[in-house]
This record gives structure tokens, sequence and C-alpha cells, in this order.
């Protein structure tokens, strides 16, 4: 299978005593985007990190930030977010009782933002079809949101091949994201299931080379493709 993928490593997964040698992997692993759990105590139960940690990486490196908020008050945290440097923000759905209001909140902080509506486990892909039109990404949850290193939940993959055919049926733009349990099996899986791009914690960063585990997805692409 030719066809490029993202690989977001979620930075929740990170050795936070060595984060600069950890950032540094990911340079040298050529990873683009990187994805940054921010969570409120509330929303889900732990807290993870704001806006200081985002501004002081984005000073030295050079990612595309895509932030995926799991708070209570996603407008306000959005705005923050942005200002330290956010280019994606993905809030879920679940946390806002006007989904299409809260699209356009984020879209008038400014010019540049990209937004991406998450959706949990059991939140179906029918509840959130209408906002395709107005979003940049959509983000599948394949885990309940909250906490790294839990295992993939295969009817993620249903909801991926939902949400393909209908964004390619109506030629929306907008990009199919997994977060939760991916390694180099769940992520060729999501992969043929239609995502884009694979958000990737403990796999990514407790992997020896980071190169390696990124073309360990394509192999099994392959693979599966000669099946
Ligand atoms: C979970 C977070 C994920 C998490 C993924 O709430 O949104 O991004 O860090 O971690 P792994 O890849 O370890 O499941
Ligand atoms: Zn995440």
């Amino acid at each position: 299978m030719k066809k490029k993928i993202i690989v977001a490593p979620s930075i929740l997964a990170a050795d936070f005593l060595n984060l600069e040698t950890e950032l540094n992997r990911l340079v040298e692993g050529d990873i683009k985007w990187l994805h940054y759990d921010v969570m409120d105590g509330h929303f889900v139960p732990n807290i993870s990190f704001g806006k200081e940690i985002l501004k002081q990486i984005k000073r030295k490196y050079d990612f595309y930030y895509d932030v995926h908020i799991m708070v209570t008050n996603p407008e306000h945290a959005a705005k923050e977010l942005i200002e330290a440097g956010a280019d994606l923000i993905t809030f879920h759905y679940e946390a806002c009782e006007n989904p299409k209001s809260t699209i356009e909140t984020i879209k008038s902080l400014s010019e540049d933002i990209s937004v991406g509506m998450s959706i949990k486990p059991y939140t179906s892909v029918d509840e959130i079809v209408q906002y395709l039109p107005y979003l940049d990404l959509v983000l599948v949850m394949s885990v309940e949101p909250g906490a790294g290193g839990q295992k993939f939940d295969i009817e993620a993959l249903d909801k991926i091949e939902q949400l393909r055919s209908i964004i390619d049926e109506e030629g929306y733009d907008c990009l199919i994201e997994v977060d939760g349990g991916i390694n180099d099996l769940t992520g060729s899986d999501s992969v043929m299931a239609g995502a884009d791009i694979l958000v990737a914690g403990t796999y990514i960063f407790k992997s020896f080379d980071v190169k390696e585990a990124v073309e360990k997805i394509y192999e099994n692409l392959e693979l599966e493709d000669d099946e």
C-alpha cells in the first residue's frame, strides 16, 4: 500500500525527566506531528499538562502541534493553547452542548487554526456526521480517554470505515485520526480501515528506534495487502 501515514507520537508516554532527548529522538525519526494531550481532571479523571510546556517545546521544535483537549470547557482551553502554539485543536463532542458553535468559536480565535472533534468509544458516528463538513479532522478514540497504555478497542475500526466512506462519498475535507492502543498491528489495521493519522504514545516512546517502529506499520500494511 502506497498510502502515506502520519504518525503522531503522544508526548504523554515520554520520559519527562529526559524530555529533550525524547523529542530529539522524534526529530531523528522524521516525525512531523506531535500529539499533545491536555486533561483537566474533570472531563477525564487525570490531569496532564497545559499551555506552558507547549510554549517551551514550541520555542525549540518545529512540529505540527496536534493538541487533543480532554476538558470540560473546550473553548477556554482552546484559546490558551492556540496562544501557546497549537496548530490543530481537537475537542470532545461529549464535552459540548452545541458542537457547531464550539467549532465556530475555536475557528474564530485564529485564522490558521485547524479544528478537530473527537468521539469516545461509546459515541456513535451517526451522532457526529452532521458536523463533518465543518471539521478539519475527526478523532476516533480507540480507548477511553484519560490515560496511555490501554488496549485498542477493535470497534474503532468499524467507526473509521464508516467515516471513511461518508467523507469520501461527500467529498469532505476532513482527516481521520485514531488514538489509543496503537502499535504496529492496530496501526496498520486502522490505516486499512481508512485512518490518515495514527496517534501512538507507548508504542513510539517505548520503542528502541522511532523510525523502525514507523517502518513496521508500513511493513504490516504490505503484508495485509498481499493477503
Ligand atoms: C488517551 C490519550 C492518548 C494516549 C495514547 O487519553 O488521548 O493520546 O496518550 O497513548 P497510547 O498510545 O499509549 O495508548
Ligand atoms: Zn490523545
